[in-house]
């Protein structure tokens, strides 16, 4: 056998006990997927040994056998003959489930603690000239991340403290400055900025502009603190913070694309931001292992649980909490552009 066979275009979703051996099967043949039967006898194929880190350890095992993280699912079977699936949305079972347009404050709650919120729509506090609303929090049922829309205009906002935290930034308009522990990057809108636990950080709009950021805290955080005087140094061993968008840094999955932003390139890990591109399409209902929010820049989509819907419009954002089955479909002729953030995890293209 030159080639493993594919054994499925989805990974295997298990729970593993500390350090007990689990044998991946590599060749495609075993019977007992993800595990390996002994089937690959002859093929010159062999088994992959993958110890359990902890108790309760949850994992993807690669299906389609051609991941570049073996024995971990690394999204490849997404870019093979058949390895995305569209769901139709005219199924009589699809038809059956209803829109929810019950909102309050901007809020459309959906299954399992997935909701859609309309900033526009919110309440905002002040601090100092930054006016705010709280996308994500605790309080709404997320653990891995928390989320506050802000808009500053004018003069320089105020020293923003996270706690011990991670913050990953998201330009939703404007241009100007963010300064991060004192020190300044030019920013514009679609730009992805990532500032580190304990820096803080200030938005400093240019003349005549408001500066409209999604700040995410990792893991998440109970509210936004506001400092007099930057509390630490720059962190200089990760002196980029700032990744802006290019096509060329595109990755494709099935039909939809994906290009990083704040990730581990700019010292950023076990947490990502990208921006991705999704055409007029319903993919088939999935999960994650991370916890995401997905903030939709252009294009309207509908957020499908099971049995539930919502609409998302511009503006809007996704709170989606892992294991939570779903699927975002794209009513738009043009495609959506949406930019996510997730957490645990680096690798937007996994799901099972
Ligand atoms: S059966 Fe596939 S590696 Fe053993």
């Amino acid at each position: 056998m030159d080639a493993p066979v594919i054994a499925s275009r989805k990974p295997y979703y298990a729970v593993l006990k500390k350090g007990r051996p689990y044998r991946w099967c590599r060749c495609g043949l075993s019977k007992k997927q993800p595990y390996c039967d002994n089937s690959h006898e002859g093929t010159g194929f062999e088994p992959m040994i993958y110890i359990g880190q902890y108790d309760g350890e949850e994992v993807l095992f690669c299906g389609c056998k051609q991941t570049g993280d073996s024995p971990m699912c690394d999204g490849t079977h997404a870019n093979l003959e058949g390895g995305y699936q569209r769901d139709d949305p005219n199924t009589p079972e699809n038809r059956a489930i209803p829109e929810t347009r019950d909102q309050v404050d901007g809020l459309t709650l959906l299954d399992g603690g997935c909701y859609v919120f309309s900033p526009a729509k919110a309440r905002f506090a002040e601090l100092g000239n930054l006016r705010f609303c709280t996308v994500i929090s605790q309080g709404q049922g997320a653990i891995h991340q928390s989320q506050f829309y802000a808009e500053v205009s004018g003069q320089p906002g105020p020293i923003v403290m996270l706690g011990e935290s991670d913050g990953i930034l998201f330009v939703g308009g404007g241009e100007g400055t963010i300064e991060i522990a004192g020190r300044p990057f030019q920013v514009q809108r679609t730009d992805g900025v990532y500032v580190r636990a304990g820096e803080g950080f200030r938005a400093v709009p240019a003349e005549g502009q408001t500066l409209k950021l999604f700040i995410s805290a990792l893991p998440a955080i109970a509210a936004l603190e506001v400092e007099p005087d930057w509390p630490s140094a720059f962190d200089a061993s990760e002196p980029e913070r700032v990744v802006r968008v290019d096509a060329g840094q595109r990755k494709a999955m099935g039909e939809r694309w994906f290009q990083m932003l704040a990730d581990k390139a700019v010292g950023c890990t076990g947490k990502a931001q990208f921006i991705g591109h999704i055409p007029f399409s319903k993919a088939e209902p999935h999960r994650h292992l991370y916890e995401e929010s997905i903030i939709c820049l252009e294009g309207e989509g509908m957020m499908w649980t099971e049995t539930k819907k919502a609409r998302v419009r511009p503006g809007d954002v996704i709170f989606l909490p892992r294991k939570q089955l779903h699927s975002l479909q794209c009513v738009s002729e043009g495609g959506m552009e949406v930019v996510g953030v997730i957490h645990p995890g680096d690798n937007p293209g996994i799901n099972y």
